[in-house]
């Protein structure tokens, strides 16, 4: 289908390495360009950052690794966010979370996480979150100064609903590329609100955070999760696969928006496991399986 709306691609790999945790994954640099590398050879080269990861930790974590190996830079794409403001000991003066979408905070948000991940470029920017205090065409024109001053490439959002994406398309010369959104049997919200059916219209692929719901899928403690749970394995056991990630990543994969996954382990066994997913071929009634044990109720 073409249509003069759709944006111009950036490059993502079908499996996105979440860092949201990478400072919990306790790595030294050398443990994590060995990481970066292994899912590079997987064929993972998008690495998912956002400003505030490890109360501002993370980006900087990941550019020491590549200040010791710059040469993997070209190889990567890079996705940060901005636009929350955390409390945190390194604003003192901060009284309350809020978000920050002026001209001014974004610049400077970017201007921060270049420095920190020691690079000249961000592939993609996400808004992290939609706020009531959002002025679209101040941050339309800051997305065009960013692009033009070679520090951003591509520009998407983050936990936007449709109308929250239209307001701020309707500003942009070049169309948001994503919308990186919470996907998993556990969480079908997007689903059930338009937004990825607008994605699907607009032709931008969602992104998929805590896609084993932050690892709840394979620890079930609740009614919900333990329904899942049964339904992943009987899933599993039909395809004859011992592993429920990979059932869960195939489940994203199979949907027609092109889901890519935003997976959130510091294992590398564990990234293999979401690479080899796509091979996975499950049923339109196996899809419906899992999707109606996370709706918790048969379809009307
Ligand atoms: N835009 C947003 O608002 C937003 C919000 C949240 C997250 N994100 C992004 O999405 C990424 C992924 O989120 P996530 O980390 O919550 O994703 P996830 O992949 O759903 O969960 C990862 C967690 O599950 C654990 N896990 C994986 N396999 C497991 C298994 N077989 N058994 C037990 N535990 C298992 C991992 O532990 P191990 O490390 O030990 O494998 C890790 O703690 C983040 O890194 C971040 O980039 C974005």
């Amino acid at each position: 289908m073409q249509n003069s709306s759709i944006p111009s691609q950036p490059k993502f790999s079908s499996i996105i390495h979440g860092h949201w945790r990478l400072r919990a994954w306790n790595l030294s640099s050398q443990e994590l360009i060995t990481l970066v590398s292994q899912a590079l050879e997987l064929g993972i080269s998008t690495i998912d950052q956002a400003d505030i990861y490890g109360d501002y930790s993370c980006e900087a974590i990941l550019g020491e690794a590549l200040a010791i190996q710059p040469g993997l830079r070209k190889d990567l794409q890079l996705v940060s966010k901005c636009g929350i403001k955390l409390m945190s000991e390194k604003f003192p003066d901060r009284q309350i979370k809020y978000y920050d979408y002026s001209k001014k905070y974004i610049i400077q948000s970017v201007e921060n996480s270049l420095s920190n991940l020691n690079t000249d470029y961000l592939d993609v920017l996400l808004l992290h979150r939609p706020s009531p205090f959002f002025n679209a065409e101040e941050v339309a024109e800051t997305f065009t100064e960013l692009k033009q001053s070679g520090k951003v490439l591509h520009f998407g959002v983050s936990n936007f609903l449709p109308h929250q994406m239209d307001l701020l398309n309707a500003f942009l010369r070049d169309p948001l590329v994503t919308n990186q959104v919470e996907i998993s049997p556990f969480c079908l919200d997007y689903f059930q609100n338009g937004t990825v059916e607008m994605m699907q219209k607009n032709q931008v692929r969602p992104m998929a955070w805590s896609p084993l719901a932050g690892g709840k899928l394979m620890n079930p403690t609740d009614e919900k999760g333990n329904r899942i749970f049964k339904s992943l394995q009987e899933v599993a056991h039909e395809l004859h696969e011992e592993s429920i990630e990979k059932v869960v990543y195939a489940w994203l994969m199979k949907h027609p928006s092109n889901i890519l996954p935003v997976v959130g382990t510091g294992k590398i066994e564990r990234l293999k496991l979401a690479v080899e997913a796509q091979e996975l071929e499950m049923s339109l009634e196996q899809w419906f399986k899992i999707y109606v044990a996370g709706l918790g109720n048969s379809l009307p």
